[in-house]
């Protein structure tokens, strides 16, 4: 059977990529913090790895002691990341920094598995160009707007600089389901009556449920495929009013529906920047959560998932957000 390490096992995606990996036969490794919450991992086959990604040399002591005990992994998932960060530096220190002490400590400790899966974001790239509507190509130049994005593309040229390293990129759009919690705020408006939107353009979102984007990764790692890059959505694109419209008709919910002009979601986050600023923090609306909000065009080029391995997503945002929602109410968050 081989190990595979997942890092950010703890989190949303992460729990759902050991569920995924035990489903798939592999002694499943959860790489965790010393403070990580293990509410999701609860199953008796997992294994609990304890890292510090803070130093090279701390990483380099957890993979030596693996070594010494002959355990190897054969495949990595690099999932542990920030999405939010209460000051700016965390971003490029979680997400960036981190990856480039795990990988060196792989190299140094002559640990590299066969496959290293890093899980970036559609955000590395940016929204599409707003004004032909195309979606976001792989041969496109990069052009992330958020620090966030910034962080992710940071360590993703890392990584594409090194020579024989058997990477693969994926970049998932908006990821949604069970344990979620930044959409589920959204869930939670619309179950409250109202529907929100924010400037009067039209946007296009595009979203991938969490249980698809697992089984990609797993395939994925069963390809012989490396050193490519993917972005990954369902496939498909949604006006946010589809989003809302399915959310309702989902919760059967009757809304009041109201828009925020751009220009006072502007001032808002920038009011929030200067405050926070005076401690060296970061207000959760903030400039670039401004930028995010008023880009229009999130489609995204997923061709390349089905001709290079097989994948079309078992779910679109109707049977995603059922999913969600039916857990969300069976765990009393609705
Ligand atoms: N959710 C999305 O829509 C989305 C879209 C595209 C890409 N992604 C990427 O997917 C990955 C997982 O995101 P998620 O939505 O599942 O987020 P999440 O629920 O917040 O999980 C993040 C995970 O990363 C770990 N982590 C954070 N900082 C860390 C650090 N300094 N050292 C070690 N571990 C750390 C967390 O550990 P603790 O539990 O100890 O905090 C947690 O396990 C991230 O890399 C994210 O950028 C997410």
């Amino acid at each position: 059977m081989a190990n595979i390490l997942i890092t950010g096992a703890s989190g949303f995606i992460g729990s759902f990529l050991v569920e995924e990996g035990l489903k798939n036969g592999f002694q499943v490794y959860a790489g965790i913090r010393k403070s990580s919450s293990r509410q999701y991992l609860g199953d008796p086959r997992i294994h609990f790895l304890e890292l510090d990604f803070s130093t090279t040399a701390k990483v380099k002591d957890t993979l030596l002691a693996c070594r010494e005990k002959n355990l190897r992994f054969q495949y990595i998932v690099h999932n542990a990341g920030l999405t939010k960060a209460r000051k700016k530096e965390d971003f490029y220190n979680v997400n960036c920094l981190n990856t480039i002490h795990f990988i060196e400590a792989l190299v140094e400790t002559e640990m590299v598995p066969e496959k290293f899966v890093f899980i970036s974001s559609l955000a590395a790239y940016g929204p599409g160009n707003p004004e032909t509507g195309q979606p976001v190509r792989l041969a496109d130049e990069p052009r992330p707007i958020e620090l966030y994005g910034k962080s992710k593309l940071e360590a993703e040229r890392y990584i594409t600089s090194l020579k024989d390293f058997p990477w693969l990129i994926i970049r998932p759009t908006g990821v949604y389901g069970p344990k979620e919690k930044d959409y589920f705020i959204f869930f939670q408006t619309i179950n409250r009556g109202m529907e929100p939107y924010i400037g009067f353009r039209k946007q296009v979102l595009t979203f991938i449920y969490v249980r698809d984007l697992v089984r990609l990764v797993f395939l994925a790692l069963g390809s012989g495929i490396v050193r490519k890059a993917y972005f990954v959505s369902d496939g498909k694109e949604y006006p946010s009013e589809l989003f809302a419209e399915i959310t309702k008709r989902v919760l059967g919910r009757k809304t009041v529906r109201f828009t925020v002009p751009l220009g006072m979601v502007r001032m808002i986050a920038v009011a929030g920047e200067k405050v926070s600023s005076l401690w060296g923090g970061m207000p959760t609306l903030n400039t670039d959560k401004y930028n995010v909000l008023r880009s229009t065009n999130w489609r995204c080029e997923v061709e390349p998932l089905q001709s290079d391995f097989g994948f079309t997503a078992g779910y679109d945002l109707e049977k995603g957000v059922e999913e969600a929602i039916a857990w969300y109410k069976k765990e009393g968050w609705l």
